[in-house]
């Protein structure tokens, strides 16, 4: 029997499964002064999500020769909230749920890129105050738009087939792949995020938080985005963030959405969770959403199948 912790919930029914295989689960979430007092030593099993950070101090303050996590899984994709590096030293195991949340995520996005370019945000906040704003709420098509994909992992090819659908011609900038899913497709292939940033005029976030990527859209780079798209609309430029809160700059967005240089920007993540950033999000032509891009239903039921077929080849083989 194994004792599992979910410090930021689990589907009932995936809690349902593995109590009846026996395992003992509890579902309490942490504040870090708790986790610091090694309020998770006694645990085998650790699932977070986004809310908890396992960090170094974490990890030292919970593992002894007494007490020992065996494994920790990360309920989502994002492993930046763990310590790597720490938990491989310790002998923790670290697992993620790597595919549960692809369509959730892919359908999020695309929901950010229309309701930034046609206004509904904005145009619904207004009727509430009972504003027609017809005229100023004019947008714009994605189709015939460059879309800027930054990184294509699974996610990011989600989002590349949709927009294919809606009539975008899809850039990516990826370092980091191996079998070069590019090839004989109509998806281009750009060997620098300035060369990507310089083609688009819609750009979508996917890579991972890291040393490298930490503020990387920045104002240098945000500045080199066209804002008339191909088929020669003055589009304007269009920024999504559904990766991870860091990447994107938020004081230079902030700058550039005040200039008019940026005409839209969806946030899901933001430099700081849970705080966000409510300067930002009150600016007219932000679409901002609390880390939800995961939340649907099926994504969490999928996740928590996930989870218990981790946990049952862990403990059961
Ligand atoms: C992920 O990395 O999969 C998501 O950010 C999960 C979450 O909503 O916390």
């Amino acid at each position: 029997m194994a004792r599992i912790l979910a410090t930021d919930g689990l589907d009932s029914e995936c809690v349902k499964i593995l109590q009846e295989k026996g395992h003992h689960v509890d579902l309490i979430h942490f504040e870090r002064d708790e986790l610091l007092r090694g309020a998770i030593s006694g645990y085998d099993v650790i699932i977070i999500r986004s809310a908890t950070k396992i960090d170094s101090e974490v990890l030292a303050a919970n593992i002894s020769p007494e007490s020992h996590i065996h494994l920790i899984i990360r309920a989502g994709v994002g492993l930046d909230n763990i310590d790597l590096k720490k938990a491989s030293e310790l002998g923790v195991l670290v697992k993620n749920t790597p595919t549960a949340s692809t369509m959730a995520v892919v359908e999020f996005t695309i929901g950010h890129l229309l309701a930034g370019v046609r206004n509904i945000s904005r145009a619904d906040r207004e009727m509430r105050s009972t504003i027609w704003a017809k005229k100023s709420s004019t947008g714009t098509e994605l189709s015939g738009k460059n879309l800027g994909l930054v990184g294509y992992g699974r996610i990011s090819r989600g989002v590349a087939i949709v927009a294919k659908a809606l009539g975008m011609s899809v850039h990516v900038f990826d370092p980091f792949l191996k079998d070069d899913p590019t090839k004989n497709s109509d998806v281009v292939k750009h060997d620098s995020v300035e060369s990507l940033f310089s083609s688009c005029t819609h750009i979508s976030i996917h890579c991972a938080l890291t040393e490298s990527t930490r503020g990387m859209v920045n104002y240098d780079l945000i500045q080199l985005m066209p804002e008339i798209s191909p088929d020669g609309i003055v589009c304007g430029r269009h920024i999504v963030n559904c990766a991870r809160g860091g990447i994107l700059d938020e004081a230079d967005a902030h700058k550039m959405l005040k200039s008019g240089h940026i005409r839209s920007l969806g946030l899901d993540v933001f430099e700081n969770e849970p705080e966000g950033n409510p300067e930002l999000s009150s600016h007219p032509n932000v679409i901002s959403t609390p880390h939800i891009g995961a939340a649907t239903s099926e994504s969490q039921k999928r996740i928590g199948m996930e989870i218990v077929n981790l946990i049952l080849s862990e403990f059961e083989s």
